[in-house]
């Protein structure tokens, strides 16, 4: 963490910011997951995840809340990271669908940061629980979830087209209701 870095700055991203939430996934996809899943499998998930039209779909149906994060020295600048979160499946449950920092702005606090503020917006919906799903493989994500606070709650694979799959764990963080 370094002190020019905080306490960061987030606010929520609507539909002028997703050219700059879509440049972030492809910076961090490309830079992070291959040794995780293979480049043909970030294509295929970078293309229907971040589709312009699906997250704008996403955020006028509040399915999900986009947070854009920036460093404090650089506020109005280029975000160096985002998050997405919306209703869970279940009642009580609010589903983490994406945290992404920007590998040049990763290992600062940004991600603990977001965490923190989805958290409060959870406590805000008198959510009982966050759930997330993460590649098995990601370990540092995943000591980035287990840091915040979640657990492994079980492993789940899941078919998602193309021939591809998901092999993830299942995490949750139980924050009262
Ligand atoms: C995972 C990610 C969101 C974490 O955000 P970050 O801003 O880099 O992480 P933070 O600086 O907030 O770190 C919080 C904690 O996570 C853990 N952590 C984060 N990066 C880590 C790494 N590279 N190695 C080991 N632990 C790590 C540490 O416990 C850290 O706490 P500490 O610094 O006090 O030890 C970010 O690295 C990222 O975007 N990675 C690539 C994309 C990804 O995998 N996203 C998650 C999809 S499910």
């Amino acid at each position: 963490m370094t002190e020019s870095a905080f306490p960061p700055f987030v606010r929520d991203a609507g539909e002028a910011d997703i050219p700059a939430i879509r440049a972030l996934a492809d910076r961090t996809w490309r830079a992070c997951y291959p040794g995780i899943i293979s480049h043909e499998q970030i294509d295929y998930m970078l293309a229907r995840m971040y589709a312009p039209e699906k997250i704008a779909a996403e955020m006028l149906r509040h399915e999900a809340v986009y947070l854009l994060v920036s460093p404090a020295n650089s506020p109005g600048g280029e975000p160096a990271g985002f998050a997405a979160f919306g209703p869970g499946e279940e009642p009580g449950a609010v589903l983490l669908h994406k945290l992404y920092i920007d590998p040049a702005h990763q290992r600062r606090g940004l991600g603990r940061h977001l965490l923190a503020e989805i958290e409060t917006r959870a406590r805000a919906r008198a959510a009982e629980r966050i759930v997330l799903r993460v590649n098995r493989h990601n370990r540092h994500a995943i000591a980035a979830y287990l840091r915040a606070g979640f657990r492994v709650d079980r492993d789940d694979r899941a078919d998602i087209g193309g021939g591809f799959a998901m092999d993830d764990h299942i995490m949750i963080k139980a924050i009262g209701g």
